[in-house]
């Protein structure tokens, strides 16, 4: 792993991760790596998993003796094969540059094979596969790389039928599985054992690919690295955090997967809480993998479990002649096809999370998440406390919250984090308003954020699992949201509906003025 691309291409952040890959390092000069990709035919494999492994290959980032080989149910020549993946690419990472050449040596590494996920034979024969492909590199090691890409009732079929008959004889294999991991803490440990009857735990990547998104990588950068915010990071400073996910559209064509998930284990179980972990966790010993897991482990468990009271519940309907495009209709999520007549999944949630520990005792947590809302993004917003004595309270304008600071982390889109402070306007007199400290990605770095799936695949590569999610902490997670899953399903509690294109159910803004909250 000599490549001088690896110190080039991604920024400084992300170097402290090529410390632990140059730790962990293969000798690439001795070995190859085969990426498969199981439900290669499916929506997640086009949308994210070809692009981003294209976008490593085209930033020498992948071993030189790289190849890819997909399996499905589906019946695909390897040409077919090329030809789908090859309509998923893009020059990205250099939108003026011509990238046929790097496309026409990714699709020429392409394989595919046909088969059960059930069924051993289908395994052996993508085993036979790759040995053909791996000889013909003249490497004495293979090493392989799974990724689960297929429905969740059919993960633990797969991952014994490739882990029985396709692991390496010579290297390492790793397997990445997707969400979701289990409906309740009773399925995902169920899962959990499936899994650890043929992989060990070290062999298992879960991916959240929340945590591949750049602004939480950096998270721990901007906490643990500035003097200036890691002693504000406690009750002590911080009133409240809130954590806001939003789409603008709703679960058109997902919503068989949805209706049996429901927007709290869609994204609140996972992506969110992850990101109150990484926020509100102790200063890990180190960088390392385990570290940063056994911190967020720790904050977890000091997690209340979630409490129905503390939860708000909404569903969109659909607004007639609101569409975009010319005044079309905007669905309901019962409007759906695929979803059944009168169901109460709920596509939106808000939520008060409590941590009982001595930094964060007594400040609330509020996460809120909803699907065809009224904008797309995701932010972490801090609240801080109001200066106490505060001098210039009295000179402030009539809607100036001036007596609080807010931190911005605004995940997506356009990435930048910010501070809200108050400001005397410029001039004669004495008269204040708020105003930014305000860094933009866009404006401060001229190089194009790796999507998240690039990042993690790189650490698979690198068995680099900081950010993947452990057995326990898992565990963890679905204890938190079990017991008011179960109570929100055995009381068929109704949500409330809001409109397609909204700011959601009102009852959200009730739950934030329980902890005396405003949502940002
Ligand atoms: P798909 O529904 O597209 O399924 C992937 C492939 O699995 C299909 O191409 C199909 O391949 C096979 N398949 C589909 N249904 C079944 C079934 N009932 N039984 C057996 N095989 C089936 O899934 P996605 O690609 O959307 O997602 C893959 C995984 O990633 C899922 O676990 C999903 O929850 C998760 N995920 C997906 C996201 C996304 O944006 N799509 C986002 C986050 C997570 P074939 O018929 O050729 O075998
Ligand atoms: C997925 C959820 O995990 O994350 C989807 O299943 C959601 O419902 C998606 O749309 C959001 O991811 P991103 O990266 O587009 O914000």
């Amino acid at each position: 792993w000599q490549n001088p691309a690896l110190k080039k291409a991604i920024p400084t952040v992300v170097s402290l991760s090529d410390e632990a890959a140059a730790m962990a390092a293969d000798d690439w000069s001795q070995s190859s790596l085969s990426v498969v990709v199981v439900g290669a035919s499916g929506d997640l494999a086009k949308k994210k998993i070809f692009p981003a492994l294209f976008a490593l290959f085209y930033e020498g980032l992948l071993p030189p003796d790289f190849q890819l080989f997909g399996y499905a149910r589906s019946k695909m020549t390897d040409e077919e094969f090329r030809d789908l993946i090859g309509n998923t690419l893009t020059c990205r990472i250099d939108a003026r540059s011509r990238c046929e050449d790097s496309q026409a040596a990714f699709l020429s590494r392409c394989f595919y094979c046909p088969g059960q996920y059930d069924a051993p034979e289908g395994y052996a024969n993508l085993d036979k596969k790759c040995k053909e492909q791996e000889a013909l590199t003249g490497k004495m090691v293979a090493n392989r790389m799974f990724f689960l890409s297929i429905p969740p009732n059919v993960f633990v079929q797969a991952a014994g039928g490739a882990a029985d008959n396709c692991s390496s004889p010579t290297g390492w294999t790793r397997v990445i599985v997707e969400k979701p991991f289990g409906r309740d803490s009773a399925s995902s440990a169920e899962l959990g054992r499936g899994l650890a009857r043929h992989l060990t735990e070290d062999q298992i990547y879960r991916i959240d690919h929340y945590l591949g998104k750049e602004l939480i990588e950096n998270l721990t950068v901007l906490r643990f690295s500035n003097l200036v915010f890691e002693p504000l990071w406690s009750r002590q400073y911080i009133r409240n955090v809130q954590v806001i996910f939003s789409e603008d559209f709703g679960t058109e064509g997902r919503g068989g997967y949805f209706d049996r998930y429901g927007i709290i284990r869609d994204v609140m179980q996972n992506h969110l809480l992850q990101i109150v972990a990484l926020f509100a966790m102790e200063p890990p010993v180190s960088l390392d993998g385990e570290a940063i897991r056994n911190e967020k482990v720790k904050v977890l468990q000091s997690m209340s479990q979630v409490a129905l009271e503390d939860v708000t519940l909404g569903q969109y309907r659909g607004r007639s002649g609101a569409g975009r495009s010319g005044g079309a209709d905007l669905p309901g999520y019962l409007d759906d096809a695929t979803v059944p007549k009168g169901s109460l999944c709920p596509t939106f949630a808000a939520i008060a999370l409590h941590i009982n520990n001595a930094r964060w005792d007594g400040v609330p947590f509020l996460l809120k998440a909803g699907k065809a809302l009224h904008t797309r993004g995701a932010e972490i917003r801090v609240q801080f406390r109001h200066v106490p004595g505060n001098i210039f309270k009295h000179k402030v304008g009539p809607n100036i919250d001036m007596t609080t600071n807010e931190l911005v982390i605004r995940i997506q889109p356009r990435e930048s984090i910010y501070l809200k402070i108050n400001n005397k306007v410029p001039g004669l007199g004495m008269r204040l308003d708020t105003t930014k400290l305000d860094l933009v990605y866009n404006d401060a770095y001229s190089k194009e954020l790796p999507d998240a799936y690039e990042r993690l695949l790189l650490d698979v590569v690198n068995g680099d699992k900081r950010l993947f999610i452990r057995d326990d902490e898992l565990e963890q997670a679905w204890n938190i949201f079990t017991p008011v899953l179960h109570e929100i399903e055995r009381r068929k509690v109704a949500p409330e509906l809001y409109p397609y294109g909204s700011r959601g159910p009102v009852g959200a803004h009730y739950l934030a003025a329980k902890y005396n909250v405003r949502w940002g």
